[in-house]
């Protein structure tokens, strides 16, 4: 049997050093997977606390996929790849119809790409032709994605110093996170003031990567009450929160917002992102009489589609959403009972299956996630200095998986 190890000695010959985590010990390399369950190539099962970022919500190699790929094989349609933006498939089709009705009544037109990012990049152009302003507000420890478009809008310096100047950065405002709504009024009029105007406010209601940190309904309500005041389009990138994990489809069923970003567990583990609007907003765009001004080879591949679609209907029929909300509050239940006496807990907050443990400690996350593994966990380090970890298992996840995880999670945290 090859092992971890060597298995990433293989990968690290051939991959770029940027492009894998060198974990230092216990390495961990995907075999095989099922429902929460992950094997490394040396048979050892582990707790999947993060679901491929939050992809897989239906678990790890669920019937549903099981189902789609095998009926791949023989039905001759299920793979006819359209040609993008001049002859689309019927998957494509099907797909758009079924997120449209799953999504509240305002969002009603979109289109498809493959990735978060482009899905980010999509609403932002929109929101360029909607409005003509080129500026944009974005919230300290945001995280849209690396695509170089959009890299300004991304908080972290460290993804996007090394590419500066590649988009005017003074046209992207960073506000600190949940800050005086008077502050977005003053950016808005700074922005529309300096010239160039402002296109857009993009927030993402519960943040992911900076360590699941949620934003609360009212300050949203206050924050579209300004953007709409103003003129101001209001994106939401949903890309993590949405399609169930926090509760319900979109955070837009209780704050309306002008745009919408989804992706991630959008293509039911393949490579699926959308970016829905108003009707009014999306038809800025102007027809395309032949030839798309933004597209992609493979925006809203057929395969992708088909499993998207019944994806999204089965979170529906088996009210995942709901049983997110009622699991998550458990699971910060049982974290804070386990944890909280540790002289390193510092909270444990989150929304549903989003759920972020933060440590007192810079880095005491990363070495809380590198200790995990050997308890057979998978959890992530998060927050801008590795101080805690998060948690996006499969909306699946059984609650007898949860109780098992976080005593390791604590067995875990008293050895760091
Ligand atoms: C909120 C949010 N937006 C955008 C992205 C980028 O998505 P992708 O990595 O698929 O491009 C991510 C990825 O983690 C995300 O969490």
């Amino acid at each position: 049997m090859t092992s971890n190890a060597k298995w990433l000695q293989r990968l690290q010959a051939v991959e770029c050093r940027d492009s894998s985590y060198n974990a230092k010990s216990d390495p961990l390399v995907f075999a095989r997977a099922q429902g929460s369950t992950v094997w490394d190539a040396e048979g050892r099962p582990y707790i999947d606390l993060c679901a491929g970022f939050g992809v897989v919500a239906l678990g790890h190699n669920n019937e549903l996929q099981k189902r789609v790929f095998a009926s791949s094989i023989n039905h001759e349609a299920l793979v006819t790849h359209g040609m993008g933006d001049v002859y689309p498939s019927i998957a494509k089709v099907e797909m758009l119809e079924t997120l449209k009705a799953a999504l509240p009544q305002h969002l009603s037109k979109g289109g498809l790409a493959l990735s978060g990012g482009q899905a980010v990049e999509f609403a932002v152009k929109t929101a360029q032709i909607a409005t003509g302003a080129k500026g944009f507000i974005n919230f300290h420890g945001s995280y849209h994605g690396l695509d170089l478009g959009i890299l300004p809008l991304t908080s972290r310096r460290d993804f996007k110093d090394p590419f500066r100047g590649w988009l005017p950065e003074d046209r992207v405002t960073e506000l600190p996170f949940a800050c005086d709504l008077s502050e977005v009024r003053k950016a808005i009029h700074a922005q529309k003031a300096a010239g160039f105007g402002c296109a857009a406010v993009i927030i993402e209601p519960i943040q992911g990567r900076a360590g699941i940190r949620p934003h609360g309904l009212d300050w949203l309500s206050g924050l579209a009450e300004i953007c709409q005041k103003e003129k101001v389009l209001l994106i939401y990138d949903e890309v993590f929160t949405g399609l169930g994990r926090t509760g319900q489809i979109t955070f837009a069923e209780m704050v309306p917002c002008d745009l919408l970003c989804l992706g991630k567990a959008l293509g039911g583990g393949l490579p699926l992102s959308a970016c829905f609007g108003r009707a009014e907003v999306m038809d800025a765009w102007p027809q395309n009489e032949g030839e798309g001004i933004h597209t992609g080879t493979f925006f809203g591949h057929p395969l992708s589609c088909r499993l998207g679609a019944e994806t999204l209907r089965t979170i529906q029929e088996k009210k995942l959403p709901e049983r997110s909300l009622i699991l998550g509050e458990k699971l910060q239940g049982m974290l804070r009972e386990k944890l909280q006496s540790h002289p390193l807990f510092a909270d444990v907050r989150g929304r549903g299956l989003m759920v972020g443990l933060e440590l007192r400690e810079p880095l005491a996350g990363a070495r809380l996630m590198d200790v995990l593994r050997r308890h057979g966990v998978i959890a992530l380090a998060s927050g801008d200095k590795g101080q805690g970890i998060s948690m996006t298992p499969a909306l699946t996840i059984a609650e007898e998986e949860l109780v098992v995880a976080v005593q390791r999670i604590a067995d875990a945290l008293s050895e760091i």
